[in-house]
């Protein structure tokens, strides 16, 4: 039988164009046995009206504080419901929610149960990215409410990008698990929350920024001729897109040409020089630094305004070095920021990788054996010894990318609990 079958669930529905979502979320808990009491907030019915809602939940939608056939509707609603949704969920109610205010009947009932709470988000992408909307999120998880995170996809406008509702059955199924006391599993596969208490799915990052590098630099000789090295920028863009799964603020720095996560800012870089200034002018402002780039050693000292040709000789290159971006970083980190090195080895791999975490004063070392196979540049999958500044060296398996990142970001998300 359906954990909702005989429940009582109260249905918060904002005011967002996503708001029409919620009246297939309304008929599924309806067809899942559920008795569903509606409440729609002034501007969500401007979006949707009411009468839809009474008419397919199990009793009137309501839609008022004062204005209400019960006495004092937020305490019956509150008191009655086994499971409260807010579905969709504006950043205005998620801010109210946090803060605790009860200005309307939907805060009002928030704050006047016991019940579990399963809040799914829906906002343009740029709402949704606003440290202030991923820090809430982060609290409201901390203290035991479900979030459903939103997808990716086009948005009202034509806009795509990160903060369309999750699929109603997505949204249904997280109120099925959190009813039933099992935790909630995010669709994307991963990080389910607890039933409570912990941070929730795809979003424990949120309010992390986050700045990833990726992609070899290219040194220029002159307008046509380069200096690089293989780096395909995979391992980069992976760890960007993982990390804005996961609800962190992420900008990418790239050398690459790969796709990028739409909610991700993208800085499109060509030499170290540039990509040393898109770092350092950002890292006032950033908590975790995942240097995936292959950041050149070393550049022409000059670049030839024209075409070098072969009648003019060329003999050699003079170069002179780039300024190490990493390390840089590392004498001037502030307390909380985190910064993930990398090294790809072909000999001596852990000593290696153990001087550069020290060297550069990093908090991760993600090292691999470029002569592995199934490591390294090319291809979809990486095998990493993962070091860390204050724990123990872990080889992690032969494994996708998007999983390695997966588990380094685990650690920083552990390495940010062991701070605070
Ligand atoms: N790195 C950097 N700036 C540079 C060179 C490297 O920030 N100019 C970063 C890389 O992004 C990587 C780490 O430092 O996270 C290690 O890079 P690597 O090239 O392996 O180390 P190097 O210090 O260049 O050492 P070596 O060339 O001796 O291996």
């Amino acid at each position: 039988m359906s954990s909702l079958a005989g429940r009582f669930v109260v249905l918060g529905v904002s005011g967002g164009i996503a708001a029409y979502k919620s009246i297939e979320v309304c008929r599924r808990l309806v067809d899942a046995g559920a008795h569903v009491a509606p409440i729609l907030t002034e501007s969500a019915q401007r979006f949707v009206g009411a009468a839809t809602f009474s008419a397919l939940a199990s009793e009137v939608a309501h839609t008022s504080l004062w204005a209400d056939p019960d006495r004092i509707p937020h305490t019956r609603l509150g008191q009655s419901a086994d499971l409260i949704l807010v579905c969709p969920a504006t950043a205005r109610a998620i801010a109210a929610y946090r803060m605790g205010l009860s200005d309307d009947l939907l805060t009002a009932t928030l704050l006047a149960t016991r019940a579990p709470v399963v809040v799914a988000p829906a906002m343009h992408t740029e709402m949704w990215e606003q440290a202030s909307v991923q820090e809430n999120l982060t609290v409201l998880a901390e203290r035991g409410v479900t979030i459903v995170p939103p997808e990716s996809g086009r948005l009202a406008g034509g806009d795509v990008g990160a903060g369309r509702l999750a699929d109603p059955a997505t949204v249904v199924d997280a109120a099925h698990d959190v009813l039933a006391g099992r935790p909630y599993q995010s669709h994307d596969g991963g990080h389910g929350s607890e039933p409570s208490g912990s941070v929730a799915p795809g979003t424990d990052l949120a309010g992390l920024r986050v700045l990833v590098t990726a992609g070899g630099t290219r040194e220029p000789i002159d307008p046509v001729r380069f200096i690089t090295n293989r780096s395909s920028g995979r391992q980069g863009h992976a760890f960007a897109d993982v990390a804005a799964a996961r609800g962190a603020s992420v900008t990418l720095i790239t050398t690459s040409g790969l796709e990028t996560p739409p909610a991700a800012k993208v800085v499109r870089v060509e030499t170290a020089a540039d990509m040393h200034e898109a770092v350092t002018a950002r890292w006032p402002e950033t908590d975790v630094v995942v240097m995936a780039a292959a950041v050149a050693d070393f550049a022409p000292a000059e670049q030839a305004d024209n075409k070098i040709k072969k009648a003019d000789g060329w003999d050699s290159i003079e170069l002179v070095p780039t300024a190490d971006i990493l390390a840089g970083l590392g004498s001037s980190k502030s307390a909380g920021q985190i910064l993930i090195g990398f090294a790809a080895e072909t000999t001596d791999v852990a000593a290696n990788a153990q001087k550069k975490l020290v060297s550069k004063n990093a908090d991760l070392l993600v090292a691999n054996d470029l002569t592995e196979a199934g490591a390294g540049f090319a291809g979809d999958t990486n095998r990493v010894l993962l070091l860390s500044a204050t724990g123990e060296p872990e080889q992690l398996p032969l494994q996708s990318k998007h999983d390695v990142a997966a588990a380094v970001l685990d650690r920083v998300v552990e390495l940010r609990r062991s701070q605070t």
